[in-house]
C-alpha cells in the first residue's frame, strides 16, 4: 500500500462530497457524504489516500506526520468557478448610485460600470495588476477557496486582454492556488467601437479574428465566455464568438440571462457549454434546454444581493429539472466584490433554498465540473487532489450559518499548506486602490 505522508486527524466532521466524479444533479446533489470522527490521509504526490477513522489511519500509516484539526470541520477546498479577479480600482461609488435608483445597465450607459474598469485597467502595468490580484487572492484563499476560475474582460483590446491573461498565468505560477483562466474579450463592446468609423461588428471581428487566435496560440485560456444579455451581446453575436472559440480549442462558458431573459441559456445548451452562469432571468424553456444538454448552471447569488435585485435564480426549479447547480462568487469590482465562498453558501441556503448538502456539492464537485475538473478535484476521496479547508466549527452546517464571519483557519492545495499564505510577507500589505 502507498504510504501516507500526512494524516489530518482529530476533526469533528469531514465533508467528503465523495461520489461520482462528474456533475451531480437531482437527488445526487444533496449528498455531501459527511463523515463523523474520521480523518484524511494524504500521500507524497499530494493526493487523498483514504478517509477513515483516526485509529485506522494511524495503524495503517505509522510513519506519517500528524496534523491536529482540533475538532474543526474539514471540507474539500472550495472551487470558485466564476470570478473576474483581475481589475484595478474598486467601484464603491456605484453601490450608492444603485441605491439612489440608477440601475446597473444605466450606469454602464453613462460610461461607468465595466467601461470604468476598462479605462482604469488599461493604465496599469502587469506588475501592478499582479500585486493587486495577489492581495485579493490571498483574502479569497483565506476563506477556504483553493481553485478559482479567473476571467479577463477589463482590457477589451488585443494588448490589454493578453496582458490580463498573462497576469493570470503569472499568478498561477506564483501562488499556492489552482487558477483556471477564461478569455472574456466579449465582456462589453468597448466605447471606442461604438462611434464611426468603428462599430461593434468590427470589435466582434477583432475578438474572433485576432484575440481568440492569439489567446489560443499562446495557450493563455482554457475557456471563453461572453456577456450575452440584452443591451450587451446578442445571442447571435455570442454564438459567433463562442463558435470561433470552440474551433480554436477553447471550452465554452456563458454569462446567460443575468438581468433580462435573452434565451441565453438555450444558446448555452445548443453550444453544449460547460456552464451557463447567472440565470436569474432564465425561462422554463431555458431550464429544459439546460437539463437536456448537461450544462452546469452556475448560480451567483452574491451578485443579485449586491445589485439589490429582487429575484434570485430559480435554483429549486433547476435542481428539480435535473440540472446540476454550482455556486460561485462572481468576484468582481462592480456587482459582487465578496471574497467569501462561505457567504455564498449562506446565500445558497437562505436565498436559493438549497439544502446545506446541496450547497456544499455546488461549491465543490459541481464547481469543479463547471471547469471540466470533476475527475480530479472537488471531493475528498482516494485519488483526488488533497485540496482541503479546515473550519473552526464543530458541525458543517455552521459554515453557512455564521454568515459574514470567516471560520476558515487553514487550507491545503495538493497536500501543501496554502492559506494563510504570505502571512509573513510584506506583500500582504494593502496595495491601495480600494483593496
Ligand atoms: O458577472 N455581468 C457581467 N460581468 C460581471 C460584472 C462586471 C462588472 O460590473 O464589472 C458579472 O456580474
Ligand atoms: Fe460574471
Amino acid at each position: 500500500m502507498t504510504p501516507a505522508t500526512q494524516l489530518l486527524i482529530n476533526a469533528s466532521q469531514v465533508v467528503t462530497c465523495a461520489g461520482p466524479a462528474r456533475a451531480r444533479s437531482g437527488a445526487e446533489q444533496s449528498d455531501a457524504a459527511v463523515r463523523v470522527g474520521e480523518g484524511v490521509a494524504i500521500d507524497a504526490a499530494g493526493r487523498v489516500l483514504a478517509v477513515d477513522t483516526d485509529a485506522a489511519l494511524r495503524a495503517a500509516h505509522p510513519t506519517a506526520s500528524l496534523i491536529d484539526c482540533e475538532q474543526g470541520v474539514l471540507t474539500p477546498g472550495f472551487v470558485d468557478s466564476h470570478t473576474h479577479a483581475i481589475f484595478g480600482r474598486a467601484r464603491y461609488e456605484e453601490q450608492e448610485m444603485r441605491a439612489a435608483g440608477i440601475g446597473y445597465l444605466e450606469i454602464a450607459k453613462r460610461g461607468g460600470g465595466i467601461h470604468s474598469s476598462v479605462r482604469d485597467l488599461r493604465t496599469r502595468s502587469a506588475d501592478e495588476l499582479v500585486a493587486l490580484a495577489t492581495a485579493r487572492l490571498h483574502r479569497i484563499a483565506a476563506h477556504g477557496t483553493t481553485t478559482l476560475e479567473v476571467k479577463s474582460g477589463y482590457g477589451l483590446s488585443l494588448e490589454s486582454e493578453l496582458t490580463t491573461l498573462r497576469v493570470i498565468r503569472r499568478l498561477a505560477a506564483e501562488l499556492p492556488l489552482r487558477l483556471v483562466p477564461t478569455f472574456l474579450g466579449a465582456h462589453e463592446v468597448p466605447l471606442d467601437y461604438r462611434e464611426a468609423p468603428r462599430d461593434r461588428a468590427q470589435y466582434i471581428a477583432l475578438v474572433t479574428g485576432e484575440m481568440i487566435p492569439a489567446v489560443a496560440a499562446e495557450g493563455l485560456a482554457r475557456f471563453a465566455d461572453v456577456f450575452c444579455e440584452p443591451g450587451v451581446y446578442t445571442a447571435d453575436e455570442s454564438r459567433r464568438i463562442l463558435t470561433a472559440a470552440r474551433d480554436a480549442g477553447l471550452g465554452i462558458k456563458l454569462h446567460a440571462d443575468e438581468l433580462e431573459n435573452g434565451a441565453a441559456a438555450e444558446l448555452a445548451a445548443e453550444l453544449r457549454a460547460t456552464s451557463a452562469d447567472h440565470l436569474a432571468a432564465i425561462s422554463e424553456q431555458g431550464i429544459a434546454a439546460l437539463a437536456a444538454s448537461g450544462t452546469v448552471a452556475t448560480l451567483l447569488p452574491g451578485t443579485m444581493l449586491f445589485l439589490g435585485r429582487p429575484k434570485q435564480a430559480p435554483a429549486r426549479a433547476l435542481i428539480g429539472a435535473g440540472v446540476p447547480v454550482a455556486l460561485a462568487s462572481d468576484f468582481n469590482p462592480g456587482t459582487s466584490p465578496t471574497v467569501s465562498l462561505p457567504l455564498i453558501l449562506t446565500l445558497g441556503v437562505s436565498q436559493l433554498k438549497l439544502s446545506v448538502g446541496e450547497a456544499f456539492v455546488a461549491a465543490t464537485v459541481n464547481g469543479a465540473a463547471a471547469l471540466g475538473l470533476a475527475g480530479e478535484l472537488g471531493q475528498l476521496a482516494p485519488g483526488f487532489h488533497a485540496d482541503l479547508a479546515l473550519f473552526d466549527v464543530r458541525d458543517h452546517r455552521e459554515i453557512p450559518y455564521w454568515y459574514g464571519d470567516n471560520r476558515c483557519v487553514r487550507t491545503w492545495v495538493g497536500g501543501r499548506p496554502a492559506a494563510p499564505i504570505f502571512a509573513a510577507s510584506k506583500r500582504l500589505s494593502h496595495p491601495g486602490f480600494g483593496g
